[in-house]
């Protein structure tokens, strides 16, 4: 690449930026995108202070009452652009057949043209996207900073929002150049609200583009967003490169990138284990990794959280799964977070929060729905997110929402009370069990223990979902989400699972045992229409049957599909939870699982490129034990 001469614009690169793959690139992008200026972030305190307050001049942020929430801001976005957009996100791989059929696929050639090259006379969108804007330089890292599991990026952006974000969200930084040097390699990332700013004209307070384009080049490794400035879409570093992108350098290198929480678990006599879990967007991760065990039956328990959204995870030479949380903060969901559900969540929140369509207190505080339940009950009078007056005379009538139900905050980890001392350990924690578990209101039983890794892999890739608010689109339909990786995995769906499978030979040629796989629903519910299961911290009961189940001293009960908990084996004080409650959680019902299989049978059918046999195979066995 020949870094081009810009016309009237001064590449400003510092002194130590010393890679000159990385200099001409940025060139080129500034080139294509022709931003005002170029601004390279330090990752510095100064800086953070110093961008937050030029998005309060420009009316993105609102400084929240410094006496109640210092340090914090509320961003309030385009009601059009409130989460991630899966019908405009892409893989590019060079062949079709690599993107496979979950994932929406463009020619990389004829992607390039659309966003880059422009043509037939049509001009590209990235051709003077950033107009009139600052092109932010965002250096972050992966994982902590050096260790040899993390990896770099470089994100460019015309949002100040996206780089104060990154700072929370990543290792982001200075340092990041010290890592990269010369030669070093780096993901590049190329960010755009796609609204470039004509002279003299007023910018809004939150530019976006009714065109979206959310693109990733598995081959070449590149992240290319167009029209967002919200969560998944323009930070970059999270399931773009951290899950889409890894997951291709994972399954060519021998490792996984999961959509995975990850949490420590010390029981009264000291001995921790570590558990990492996958559930689909908006169901229940940050809340599983921040667990508070209950008060009674459980003294001395105690969960830290490593990660609340992605792990990587690979296997060591001592035979065991490590894992690494890559990411350095929290983009959680706001609404039903409160001191009963999430406590250790509510006090990450005290200060140096950004929140994100959540409504304004007139106390100049913020506020969501489930809040009520911290003993003010409904406030009298809000800011919604949306800029409207709301009072709960007018949600009684209309419905409307205080604050979007996929309204957020972004918070730095070391916030988190409950913060587990190995948490940016670069050699990650050895996993004991993995856990995967969607919404579901019927069919699926509470816990189940896949007997064999081959059935846990079974369980994972066909579990199915409700969709939520996490993700434009209809809410609240069973669609199937293999691993919680459905929007996520960037390469075939079914070379995927293989490589799930071809794990096992892996650990078991180290001799190791392999870690459990447990498969969970806490979202049953009963026929008035409510979850049966308490669920957050009583999720604690079904994590303690777990470990017992490690520690060998329950032995359940086989159910067909696995290995479930007999109701005496599991640890009730402090809980008034029957045996018919909890038979209306755990029964598994023939005709709803034949159902259940033919919906597993539609999952195979399109995914039967490359689908392992073994799959095909134990659906058969599976099917035969539960609806014979
Ligand atoms: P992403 O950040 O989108 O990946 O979501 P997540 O998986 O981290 O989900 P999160 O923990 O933020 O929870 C999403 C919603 O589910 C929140 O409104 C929670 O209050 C609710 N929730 C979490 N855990 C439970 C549970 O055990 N039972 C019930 N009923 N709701 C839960
Ligand atoms: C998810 O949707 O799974 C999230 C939020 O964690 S986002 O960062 O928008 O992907
Ligand atoms: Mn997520």
């Amino acid at each position: 690449m020949n870094a081009p001469v810009m016309q009237g614009l001064n590449l400003n690169a510092p002194s130590y930026v010393k890679n000159p793959k990385l200099i001409a690139w940025v060139a080129d992008m500034a080139a294509l995108t022709k931003p005002a200026a170029i601004y390279w972030c330090d990752g510095s305190e100064e800086e953070y202070q110093r961008l937050c307050q030029q998005l309060v001049e420009a009316g993105t942020f609102k400084k929240l009452n410094p006496a109640k929430r210092p340090n914090s801001f509320l961003a309030c976005s385009d009601p059009s652009d409130v989460a991630r957009v899966e019908d405009r996100t892409y893989i590019c791989s060079e062949k079709k057949e690599n993107a496979g059929p979950t994932n929406n696929w463009m020619a990389p050639s004829d992607m390039r043209a659309l966003l880059q090259t422009g043509k037939d006379g049509e001009k590209a969108l990235f051709d003077g996207c950033m107009k009139g804007r600052t092109m932010y330089v965002v250096p972050f890292s992966m994982g902590p900073l050096g260790s040899h599991i993390a990896h770099i990026g470089i994100e460019l952006s015309d949002s100040a929002y996206v780089a104060v974000n990154q700072k929370i969200m990543t290792r982001m930084g200075k340092a990041v150049y010290d890592v990269l040097g010369v030669d070093g390699a780096f993901v590049p990332c190329v960010h755009t609200v796609g609204a470039p700013l004509e002279a003299g004209q007023a910018d809004v307070k939150w530019p976006c583009n009714k065109t979206k384009y959310i693109v990733h080049y598995p081959e070449t490794r590149e992240i290319w967003s167009y029209g967002s400035g919200y969560g998944g879409n323009a930070l970059l570093g999270k399931k773009c490169f951290a899950l889409r992108i890894a997951s291709n350098m994972g399954r060519d290198q021998g490792w996984l990138a999961e959509h995975m929480l990850i949490l420590g678990v010390t029981n009264p006599q000291g001995k921790k284990y570590h558990v990492a879990a996958a559930f689909p967007s908006a169901c229940g991760k940050t809340n599983f990794s921040m667990l508070v065990p209950p008060e009674a039956g459980f003294a001395g328990w105690k969960v830290t959280t490593i990660g609340d959204d992605i792990a990587w995870v690979k296997p060591h030479a001592d035979g065991k799964m490590y894992a690494i949380n890559p990411e350095a903060g929290y983009f959680g969901v706001a609404p039903g977070t409160n001191m009963h559900t999430n406590p250790n969540c509510m006090r990450s929140l005290d200060k140096n929060v950004i929140f994100t369509n959540v409504a304004l207190t007139d106390d100049g505080d913020v506020w969501w729905e489930g809040m009520e339940k911290d003993g003010g009950g409904l406030p009298d009078h809000l800011i919604d997110w949306q800029g409207k007056d709301w009072t709960p005379a007018i949600a009684k009538e209309t419905g409307a929402k205080a604050a979007h139900p996929n309204s957020r905050f972004t918070v730095t980890a070391t916030n988190n009370p409950a913060l587990d001392p190995e948490w940016d350990n670069p050699n990650g924690v050895a996993i004991d069990a993995f856990i995967f578990g969607g919404r579901r209101s019927t069919t699926v039983p509470l816990v189940t223990e896949a007997r064999t890794w081959m059935e846990g892999v079974y369980m994972a890739a066909t579990m199915g979902s409700e969709t939520t608010a996490a993700a434009v689109g209809q809410m609240g339909v069973v669609r199937r989400d293999p691993f919680a990786m459905l929007p996520f995995c960037g390469y075939n769906m079914s070379d995927y699972f293989q490589h799930w499978l071809d794990m096992e030979k892996k650990l078991e040629e180290s001799g190791h045992t392999l870690p459990k796989i447990y498969c969970v629903n806490w979202f049953r519910k009963g026929d008035d229409g409510k979850f049966v299961w308490p669920g957050y911290g009583d999720n604690m009961r079904v994590l303690k049957w777990m470990i017992d189940r490690l520690e060998g001293t329950a032995t359940g009960s086989e159910n067909g599909f696995g290995v479930s908990p007999a109701y005496a084996e599991i640890n009730w004080t402090g809980l008034d939870f029957s045996q018919a409650q909890f038979d209306s959680v755990t029964s598994l019902d023939k005709g709803a699982w034949k159902q259940e299989f033919a919906l597993h049978d539609e999952l195979f059918t399109q995914l039967a490129y490359h689908l392992p046999k073994e799959l095909v195979e134990t659906k058969a066995k599976l099917e035969q034990r539960l609806t014979a």
